[in-house]
């Protein structure tokens, strides 16, 4: 199985960004424990600041694999765009989040991309990655 993650803005500065929040770890260490845990899975990653660049890989993504777990981060609470684009394509999106999203700032229980994804895992810290790709794998047998 092909599974994207995607990971939107100031996500590249997992492991310095807000470390009480987020923790230490940098995505790129978290993913090569991913890759260990998920030897089945064929799993790839991109990252972006941008919201078009966001839409770009989610639209490309969607000839290329079979699921996509998305962090939009911020976007997550702004953006119908990706939310547009997550309904425009048939491959199956979980959304995550590190930080438990309903515990934190009123603007961040809202979520465009929630009513349109397959589901939402929040505040299981980096462990969210790997709950929503054991999901798709579960599902794929
Ligand atoms: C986040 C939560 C968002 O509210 C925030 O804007 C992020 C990260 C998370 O993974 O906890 O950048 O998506």
């Amino acid at each position: 199985m092909k599974i994207l993650i995607l990971n939107g803005p100031n996500l590249n500065l997992l492991g310095e960004r807000e470390p009480d929040i987020y923790g230490n770890t940098s995505f790129e260490t978290y993913l090569e424990q991913l890759k260990k845990q998920f030897k089945e899975a064929e799993i790839s990653f991109q990252q972006s600041n941008h919201e078009g660049v966001l839409i770009d890989h989610l639209q490309k993504a969607d000839k290329e694999v079979d699921a996509i777990v998305l962090n939009a981060a911020a976007y997550t609470h702004t953006s119908i765009a990706l939310a547009d684009a997550v309904s425009a394509i048939k491959t199956p999106v979980i959304e995550v989040h590190i930080s438990n999203v309903y515990a934190r700032e009123a603007y961040r229980k809202q979520s465009f991309i929630a009513p349109v994804a397959k589901g939402v895992i929040a505040g299981f810290g980096l462990q969210s990655y790997a709950l929503a790709i054991q999901n798709f794998l579960d599902d794929n047998k």
